[in-house]
C-alpha cells in the first residue's frame, strides 16, 4: 500500500512534468513526505520489459542453451524475474533463475538531470531476501549494482543484457556473441526511480571531476526523455538506408543532445591559467598520444584547447602510432617519444587489441587478443618505459581504453570486432591493476566516457564533440599538474 501510494506520488509528479514543463518541476519539492520513510530500507519494484516476458515463453517452449544467440529473444532477459530499487543505498537489484545465466553483463543508466551509469555491479547467490543478499541457501541469484547522481529527483532507469554469462579471464571470446539488440533491454521502456539519497561528497563543485547535466539550452526538448541505448542495427551501416525507421531511431544522435559536460568554471579557468603560465616559462612544450585513431583525436581535441587559450605557439598536442602495447618498445621509445621531444606522454593503446583489422591490413583476420596476453604486453611495456628511465616525474602516463557504442560488427553473431563494454571493462581493469602495483600514472577518463558511451559518431571514435572535448580537458588537467 505504502509502496502503490508512493508510486502513483512519483506518477502524478511525471504527469505534472510533462503537462508544465521543467519551470513547475524545479519548484516541487523532492523530498518526499517523512511519513512515507519510515521502513528501512524501502525497496520499489522497477517494471520489466516486454523482452522478459517474450523470451521467457520463447525459452519454455523450445530447448535453448546458453551458448546460442537467438533471433526472436534473449536469453538473459528469459531469466530476469524482477528488477527493484532501493533508494536509501543508491542500489538497484536485479533478481533471476540462473539456469543458463550465471554471470550477466549488464549496463544501467540513469537519465534526468544527470545522466550516470549504474556500476559496480556485483552477483550473488543466495536466499530471497532482496534486500539482504547473502551467499548462503540456493535459488535466487541477484546482480546488485550502485549508481551516484548529483540531484535528488526523477530518473529514467534503463538496463541492457549485453551477454547471459560474462567473459571468463583466460577463455577464448571470439565466438561469443551478444543478445539480440532488439531484445536487450531488460526494464521497461518508460521505467523510472525515484532517487533521494545522494552521496554528500559530490557536493564539493570546484573539486569535482565533472558530470553530463541535463541543459535545457542544448535541446529543442524541454522534458525529459528516457536516454535508450543506442546502437547499428544490421544493415544500417549505409547512409542511405538511415530514413528508414528501423534504422533512424536506433542509430539517432538526437538522445545525446539535452546533455552538457558540467564542470565548474572555476577549474577550467585553472587549467587555462596552468597553460598560459607554461607558456610564458618555457617555449616549447609537446604532448604526446601514443596509440593510434583515437589517440589522434585526442591530439586534435587537446589542441583545440590550445588554440582556444592561445597557446598554440609554444604547447603542441602530437600523435605517435601505436596500434599495440607491444609496439612500445626501446626503439619505439628512443625514435618516437625521445626523437620527437615529447615532455609528457599519454599511451592508450588497445583499440587494436580487441577490435576487428581492416582486410587488407598487415593485421587482417587477427583474432582479438585474449586478456592474459594483453596482461602480458601491457606489463612488458610499463617495465620497458620504466627501465628506459623515461617514466619518471610524471612524465610518461597510461590512459583508459574507450567504449565503444554497438555498431554492426559488434553485434554480429559471431562478432567481428570485441569493443563493447564487457571487453573493455576488462582492459581497463587489467590497465588500472598494473599501473597500481607499478606505480605509472593513469588518467582514468571512465566517468567523461561512461555515460555516453554510445554516443560515437561511427560507433566508434569520439571526436569533434562534447565527449572529446571534455575529455582532452581532463587529460589537459593532469598532464599540466
Ligand atoms: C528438446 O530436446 C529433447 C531431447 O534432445 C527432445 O526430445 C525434445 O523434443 C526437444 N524439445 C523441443 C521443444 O525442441
Ligand atoms: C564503484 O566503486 C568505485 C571503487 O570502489 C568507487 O570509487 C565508485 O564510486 C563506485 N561507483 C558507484 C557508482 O558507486
Ligand atoms: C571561483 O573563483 C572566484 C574568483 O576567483 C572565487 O571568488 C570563488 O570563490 C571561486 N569559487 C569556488 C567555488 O571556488
Ligand atoms: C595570441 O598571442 C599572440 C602572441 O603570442 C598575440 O599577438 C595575440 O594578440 C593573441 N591573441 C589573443 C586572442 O589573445
Ligand atoms: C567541429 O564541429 C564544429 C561544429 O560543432 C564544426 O563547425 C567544425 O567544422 C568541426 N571541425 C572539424 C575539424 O570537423
Amino acid at each position: 500500500m505504502r509502496s502503490f501510494f508512493r508510486r502513483s506520488t512519483a506518477f502524478c509528479l511525471i504527469l505534472i512534468h510533462f503537462i508544465y514543463g521543467p519551470s513547475l518541476w524545479k519548484q516541487l519539492d523532492p523530498q518526499q513526505p517523512s511519513s512515507l520513510r519510515k521502513a528501512a530500507p524501502y525497496t520499489t519494484a522497477i517494471p520489466l520489459s516486454k523482452s522478459c516476458g517474450t523470451s521467457k515463453q520463447i525459452a519454455a517452449s523450445r530447448n535453448v542453451t546458453h551458448t546460442s544467440r537467438y533471433d526472436d529473444m534473449s536469453i538473459l532477459a528469459s531469466e530476469v524475474e524482477s528488477i527493484s530499487h532501493v533508494p536509501s543505498r543508491r542500489q538497484i537489484i536485479i533478481t533471476y533463475r540462473g539456469k543458463f545465466c550465471i554471470k550477466p553483463y549488464v549496463i544501467g543508466r540513469l537519465s534526468g538531470l544527470d545522466v550516470s551509469l549504474v556500476a559496480n555491479w556485483t552477483e550473488f547467490s543466495g536466499n530471497n531476501d532482496n534486500t539482504n543478499p547473502s551467499e548462503d541457501g540456493d535459488g535466487v541469484h541477484q546482480l546488485l549494482g550502485e549508481y551516484n547522481v548529483h540531484s535528488k529527483g526523477i530518473y529514467y532507469l534503463e538496463i541492457i543484457g549485453l551477454l547471459c554469462n560474462s567473459l571468463t579471464w583466460d577463455g577464448e571470446y571470439r565466438n561469443v556473441c551478444l543478445e539480440n539488440p532488439s531484445y536487450m533491454r531488460l526494464t521497461d521502456d518508460s521505467a523510472y526511480i525515484y532517487v533521494d539519497t545522494v552521496d554528500g561528497s559530490l557536493a564539493d563543485a570546484a573539486k569535482d571531476d565533472g558530470y553530463w547535466k541535463w541543459s535545457n539550452s542544448n535541446s529543442h526538448l524541454n522534458t525529459y526523455t528516457p536516454l535508450h541505448t543506442r546502437y547499428q542495427p544490421e544493415g544500417c551501416r549505409e547512409t542511405k538506408t538511415e530514413l528508414e525507421d528501423r534504422c533512424f531511431f536506433p542509430t539517432s544522435l538526437d538522445r545525446f543532445l539535452p546533455y552538457q559536460f558540467s564542470l565548474h568554471p572555476n577549474v577550467t579557468t585553472l587549467i587555462r591559467d596552468k597553460a598560459v603560465s607554461l607558456s610564458k616559462m618555457s617555449p616549447s612544450t609537446t604532448f604526446c598520444f601514443v596509440g593510434l585513431s583515437h589517440a589522434r583525436e585526442m591530439a586534435a581535441a587537446v589542441n583545440l584547447w590550445l588554440q582556444r587559450w592561445n597557446v598554440t605557439s609554444s604547447i603542441k598536442a602530437i600523435n605517435l602510432d601505436a596500434q599495440f602495447p607491444r609496439v612500445v618498445n626501446e626503439q619505439f621509445i628512443q625514435n618516437a617519444i625521445i626523437g620527437r621531444k615529447c615532455d609528457k606522454t599519454v599511451i592508450a593503446a588497445g583499440q587494436w587489441s580487441v577490435g576487428r583489422k581492416p582486410p587488407g591490413s598487415k593485421y587482417a583476420k587477427l583474432p582479438p587478443t585474449l586478456f592474459p596476453e594483453y596482461r602480458e604486453e601491457v606489463m612488458n611495456m610499463i617495465s620497458t618505459l620504466q627501465k628506459s628511465g623515461i617514466a619518471k616525474n610524471k612524465n610518461i602516463f597510461l590512459r583508459s581504453i574507450h567504449y565503444n557504442s554497438l555498431g554492426d560488427v559488434k553485434l554480429s553473431c559471431p562478432p567481428q570486432d570485441w569493443r563493447h563494454p564487457a571487453v573493455i571493462d576488462q582492459l581497463n581493469s587489467i590497465i588500472l591493476h598494473l599501473t597500481r602495483s607499478t606505480g605509472m600514472p593513469f588518467i582514468d577518463t571512465s566517468h567523461i566516457i561512461g555515460p555516453m558511451w554510445d554516443s560515437a559518431v561511427d560507433f566508434c571514435h569520439y571526436k569533434n564533440d562534447s565527449v572529446s572535448s571534455a575529455e582532452a580537458l581532463y587529460v589537459l588537467e593532469k598532464l599540466l599538474l
